[in-house]
């Protein structure tokens, strides 16, 4: 049941309405803890690290309920840290230590796993709690966070990061005083997160800027807010659509936060037309070579990244992708090279030369947005791909093969 066998030479035609985002979804949720009264949630995209997330919740006696998108969640019976085995199993565990050192003052929260991306640190996040009063110790494989006195601080990050800005905004709403977080990240997703803290009564400006100020307030209350839609969803179909020379509509978005992507779209030749909550992609028989850095928004998203390399393997000539978020994000290099890219990799620069035509064959990943450019591969590829390992796509994406399917799509 592990294997996914896709047929190559398939054109995704038609239209396709985008989930929730991942990446605020999984900070909305611990945020909700802050309060002692139940919240709603709209548009929470049924995926499995939201899942992972609501039984991590459930075992620390939060109770939820989910309907179809739709999540209510009552912090009343919160008792308990998250259990090390659950919180391992998802990166985003991190944002209980926010959560928990604001409402508790102290946090136990076993170190976090994710996708094989290369060394993710969390210094960041340590350091703007060290700077507002909390001491961190790490033993038996977890971070012990208490702080006797939580207060604002004036926190500088050295690397531009959503889990750190977040997480630190995450402290600061309950601490005492003003917080100010310089070079802060500045991706939708953060201000979503701030319009829900927002909502449930904290006193957030900026978010969205590289300055966001946070001034602490002693309660915060339960709200009904709905998750903004998933760029990285909603990008995953538009390099799709370009690279099998479909049309597809791509519904229920912010076409504002596909910029970054749109513009290299169309540099290569693809046509984009955006309207005000969808965006239809036309792809073309020939692409002109582009370069491509992938940086914090408003830049061209890590994310992305290894969908829009196979892309590039189609564009006639030579294009470079250099990596500057996630330095060892190139795991789907192997793989494409197995199919018969034209691909050197040079420290974090990827050269592809192109147009290849590639050829199925048995595939294998451990990562989330690989396997999502795995599918796009095999649609594009001659012959037959089976890729093993593609259930991490259900860890981000909502029901992408029936998506898929609905698009004309056999696999
Ligand atoms: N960094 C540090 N120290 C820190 C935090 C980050 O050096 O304390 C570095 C990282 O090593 C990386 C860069 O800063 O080089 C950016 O990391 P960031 O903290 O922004 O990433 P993240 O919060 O761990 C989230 C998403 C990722 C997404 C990145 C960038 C979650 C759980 N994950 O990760 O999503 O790639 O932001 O947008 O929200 C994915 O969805 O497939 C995924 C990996």
């Amino acid at each position: 049941m592990d294997k996914l066998v896709i047929k190559g030479g398939q054109t995704l035609l038609g239209s396709v309405k985008v989930s929730g985002a991942k990446n605020s979804a999984i900070a909305l949720i611990p945020a909700t803890l802050l309060s002692d009264t139940s919240s709603v949630l709209d548009n929470v995209p049924r995926i499995r690290d939201v899942f992972i997330y609501l039984e991590i919740l459930k075992n620390m006696g939060v109770k939820y309920t989910f309907n179809q998108n739709q999540l209510i969640i009552d912090p009343n019976g919160l008792h308990s840290f998250p259990s090390p085995h659950l919180a391992n199993q998802l990166r985003a565990s991190y944002y209980l230590m926010g959560v928990m050192l604001a409402k508790f003052r102290h946090a136990v929260v076993r170190s976090p796993g994710g996708c094989e991306i290369g060394l993710r640190p969390i210094d960041q996040h340590l350091k703007g709690f060290r700077a507002m009063g909390a001491k961190v110790q790490f033993k038996d494989n977890s971070y012990h966070l208490t702080a006797t006195h939580l207060h604002g601080a004036h926190i500088y990050l050295d690397e531009v990061s959503v889990g750190a800005t977040m997480n630190i905004m995450l402290a600061a709403t309950l601490a005492e005083g003003l917080t100010i977080i310089e070079n802060a990240a500045k991706e939708p997703e953060v201000i979503d997160l701030a319009v829900l803290l927002n909502t449930m009564g904290a006193l957030i400006k900026g978010a969205g800027t590289d300055t966001i100020r946070i001034k602490g307030v002693k309660k915060l209350h339960g709200c009904h807010h709905t998750v903004i839609p998933d760029r990285l969803e909603a990008g995953t179909f538009m390099i799709a659509a370009a690279a099998t020379k479909g049309k597809v509509t791509i519904g229920q978005i912010i076409p504002k936060h596909l910029e970054p992507l749109s513009a290299k779209l169309r540099e290569m030749g693809v046509t984009i037309q955006e309207k005000d909550e969808s965006i239809i992609v036309t792809g073309h028989p020939k692409y002109t070579p582009v370069d491509v850095k992938t940086l914090p928004y408003p830049g061209f998203p890590t994310d992305l990244q290894p969908l829009f390399t196979i892309l590039l393997t189609q564009a006639e000539g030579t294009s470079l992708v250099s990596e500057h978020v996630h330095l060892s994000r190139f795991s789907h290099i192997p793989p494409l090279m197995k199919m018969g890219a034209n691909i050197r990799l040079e420290g974090r620069t990827a050269i592809i030369h192109g147009p290849t035509t590639l050829i199925g064959t048995d595939l294998y990943t451990e990562d989330l947005r690989t396997a999502a450019a795995l599918v796009i591969a095999a649609l594009i590829a001659k012959e037959e791909t089976t890729i093993t390992g593609w259930r991490q796509i259900e860890r981000g994406y909502e029901q992408f093969l029936l998506k898929l399917q609905s698009l004309g799509v056999e696999i």
